[in-house]
């Protein structure tokens, strides 16, 4: 008889206590301790664990045959994984409710030729997936669908069709038989995710799990989950956009630098080769406090439009609103504004918003975003042949970024005839089809914006 008991783990980051608390010691989250019973496997179970035929063996003797990827079908989906799908890993796909995961990966499992695939989901009916499928102009004969949670049925299923790419919607879902709590718990998470990795291993059969992310933005479920994968994909996006961008947070087979952009559309998620074009709402020559930032996401640059809107503030209280960029760096380029340009912000009510529903971390948007207010307040439109690339520090300084050849290029061919860049830059290669305008400080950005 298996011996069993009883552990309380946090829900929210997978720490364990012998006792119920309240409130959870690592992560300080309330409420999230839920009892789970772990029954200890059989002795089958226990040898199961040592599947790798440990031979100990010299570095110079293993062969370092490159890794071979299969090629998902979709080039975005490729371009972040490093290439293509690799033969034996596990890769996580984490994002909100409604973002397009089970989209993605059905778009994948249709698009992906000449291979076997195995769609398990244990959240949608297989009439709801064929549904969808309909909807998707990909076709791939062999893809099999099942309805099916417990992995130890998973695993029949997969001994008779011996598919070559295996698709799991969702993690959260799964349950294994040698575990007694319910699905969605982290001992069953960590528990199903261990089996799957170890079949992975094994076949060399590469496995997708989808994952949920809880409210704070997290992958649901804990780090462990993150540990356990090879790759680890965030899909994000507004739901209320289009546009979604998937990024890896983590790749063993490749740089995490790559992001891969899609629409959502009637007919799925098409593939978005130049972001930059779509980004950049068409706008009338007078329109003010809109400006043109080129970023670099991943390794890809872009170019966004950022929009800034600056009204006296009619209430006590000045209003501060931010989408898509942090909003206390927001005010942090509000009071350097301040103080080196004298703009009373502190009396003026400050909507900020990134076109498209695009969120940035890159630092080289701030020269765009000082441009966007100055140009709000003061009424005065910007050129739409302008854009602007750089950092700004405390003392107002215009601070040099990384890669500004990629991000002047990328302008110069989009049609953009000036681009403001960070005077301490290196010199860059002469062209005459942009103009470079440098400058070392904010205030030396008005004397030359609305040239
Ligand atoms: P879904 O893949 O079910 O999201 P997730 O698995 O991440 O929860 O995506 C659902 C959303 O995508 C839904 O709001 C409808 C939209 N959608 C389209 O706009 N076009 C399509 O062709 C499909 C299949 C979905
Ligand atoms: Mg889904």
């Amino acid at each position: 008889m298996a011996k069993s008991k009883t552990i309380y783990y946090c829900q929210n980051c997978g720490t364990q206590s012998a006792t119920w608390l309240g409130k959870c010691n690592n992560c300080g989250e309330w409420n999230t301790f839920v009892e789970e019973i772990i029954q200890h496997g059989t002795q089958k179970n226990k040898q199961d664990l040592s599947v790798f035929q440990s031979v100990p063996q010299l570095i110079s003797e293993i062969s370092d045959a490159p890794i071979s990827r299969i090629d998902s079908g979709i080039n975005e989906l490729n371009r972040v994984l490093g290439g293509g799908i690799v033969v034996g890993s596990l890769v996580l796909l984490g994002g909100d409710p409604g973002i397009g995961k089970s989209t993605l990966m059905l778009q994948a499992a249709l698009a992906i030729s000449n291979a076997k695939v195995l769609y398990v989901s244990g959240e949608e009916s297989s009439m709801q997936i064929k549904l969808r499928a309909s909807r998707l102009s990909q076709k791939n004969n062999l893809c099999y669908i099942v309805n099916e949670v417990n992995t130890q049925t998973i695993f029949s299923h997969i001994d008779t069709i011996k598919p070559q790419l295996v698709i799991i919607d969702s993690i959260q879902t799964l349950q294994t038989s040698s575990l007694e709590s319910s699905a969605g718990t982290v001992s069953q998470i960590r528990e199903t995710a261990a089996e799957l990795q170890r079949f992975a291993k094994q076949t060399n059969t590469p496995v997708f799990l989808i994952g949920h992310i809880t409210k704070d933005g997290t992958l649901a479920g804990p780090k462990v989950l993150e540990h356990i994968v090879d790759v680890v994909l965030q899909f994000e996006g507004d739901r209320n956009h289009g546009y979604r961008l998937v990024r890896a947070t983590k790749n063993r087979f490749g740089s995490i630098d790559e992001i891969g952009i899609f629409e959502m559309m009637q007919s799925g998620l098409r593939e978005v080769d130049n972001p930059s074009e779509i980004l950049i709402s068409q706008r009338d020559e007078d329109t003010t406090g809109v400006a043109i930032a080129a970023t670099i996401e991943g390794l890809r640059p872009l170019l966004i439009e950022v929009q800034a809107l600056v009204t006296p503030a009619i209430y006590g209280n000045p209003q501060r609103s931010s989408t898509g960029f942090d909003l206390r760096k927001l005010g942090m380029l509000l009071a350097v504004l301040e103080k080196k340009c004298g703009h009373k912000f502190g009396v003026k009510d400050v909507f900020f918003n990134i076109a498209g529903g695009i969120r940035t971390e890159d630092p080289a948007v701030d020269l765009a975003i000082i441009a966007a207010l100055l140009s709000s307040s003061l009424d005065i439109a910007i050129n739409t042949k302008d854009c602007f690339v750089g950092e700004i520090s405390l003392s107002g300084e215009i601070r040099p970024v990384s890669r500004i050849e990629q991000r002047v290029s990328e302008a110069q061919k989009l049609g953009y005839k000036r681009i403001f860049i960070p005077s301490n830059n290196p010199k860059l290669s002469d062209n005459n089809l942009i103009k470079v305008i440098r400058i070392n400080k904010i205030e030396h950005l008005l004397a030359k914006l609305f040239t």
